[in-house]
């Protein structure tokens, strides 16, 4: 049995190394350093709190286990002071740890510094959509924010409940249709933070993920700039002929595309696809392949994906696959 100890250790353990990218214990910004200070507190007293009544329960066991029918132990009936601080006992350990918790969910719900940058995210069956109102940029999948900078997420929902959650960048938010729940965040190094839908939401729940870019401010701005532009109308005759196939057919119907006539709403807004990471909610980098694959038969590739198999002929797709890739 040990073998099969030591494996089902190896996986579970494997999740707690530095680099895990969903590993909550290794906190790269102040939100979700708070979080995990409150986490190491509360684990402290519960591990204080496990040793002591698994002792006494053990002490308890060995001490007065029956040995024979005459060693039985003396019968008693209520002990008011034993019962007084056990009920004191776990009030103040429970107080102990709602001072601090309740006051991170205070600090972290409150109003934001005036210059924190406002975005607006919205979960849908089964990608996130990001809104930047003060730069009116909306994006989708990858979440792009500067560094050193107080983040001021208002989270909703599109259809069910989901649940926002970076670990390494704060904690889990709920995603509640009609309620709009706040979330500060703020990374303090540039990097690639990995997250996850963490409330089951349905047949694509895991794979619902998302990845933060976190970017020096110079970096950030020029990320913006970029989104703000119309993109250019392709040269490429392919990618021209699958402008052409989005802008007539089905595509734009659910897809928006800023400066043409696609405005649909049902999907993620495509303005600047090419310049996302990756696609399908975070499940595949953007490549022309995985492009190719997912347009063959979306609900294949992705379980119960909203976006119908169009059964779209092949050169259709290399020619949307192309326009898709020059919407940098
Ligand atoms: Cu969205 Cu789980």
């Amino acid at each position: 049995m040990h073998w099969l100890t030591a494996v089902i250790s190896a996986f579970l353990l494997s999740a707690c190394t530095k680099d895990a990218p969903l590993n909550f214990l290794h906190p790269e910004g102040p939100s979700a350093v708070e979080s995990d200070r409150i986490w190491d507190l509360v684990f402290a007293i519960a591990v204080v709190v496990f040793v002591l009544v698994e002792g006494a329960l053990v002490f308890v066991l060995f001490r007065y286990r029956q040995r024979s029918d005459k060693d039985a132990p003396r019968q008693v009936h209520g002990n008011t002071r034993l019962e007084i601080a056990w009920t004191i006992i776990p009030v103040l350990l429970l107080i102990g740890v709602a001072v601090p918790t309740v006051g991170g969910i205070v600090r972290q719900s409150a109003e934001p510094p005036a210059d924190a940058l406002r975005i607006d995210v919205i979960g849908h069956q089964w990608w996130w959509e990001y809104r930047y109102p003060d730069e009116d940029v909306i994006t989708a999948t990858d979440l792009h924010i500067p560094t050193g900078r107080a983040v001021y997420l208002s989270i909703t929902s599109g259809d069910v409940i989901h649940s926002f959650w970076v670990p390494k960048l704060a904690g889990k938010q709920d995603a509640v249709p009609g309620r709009i729940n706040p979330l500060s965040m703020k990374a303090d190094r540039p990097g690639k933070y990995l997250g996850q839908c963490a409330e089951y939401c349905g047949l694509s729940h895991a794979n619902m993920r998302l990845t933060v870019y976190a970017h020096d401010p110079a970096d950030f701005d020029g990320w913006v700039e970029n989104q703000k532009a119309v993109p250019a109308v392709p040269g490429d005759p392919l990618a021209a002929r699958g402008r052409q196939l989005f802008l007539e057919g089905k595509c734009a119907g659910c897809h928006t595309i800023e400066g043409t006539n696609a405005k649909g709403q049902t999907g993620p807004n495509m303005t600047h696809f090419a310049s996302r990471t990756t696609f399908a909610g975070s499940m595949f980098e953007v490549t022309d392949e995985n492009l190719r694959l997912w347009l063959e038969d979306p609900p294949g590739r992705k379980p119960g994906s909203k976006m119908p198999n169009l059964k779209l002929p092949e050169d259709d797709i290399l020619a949307l696959v192309s326009f898709l890739q020059s919407l940098k």
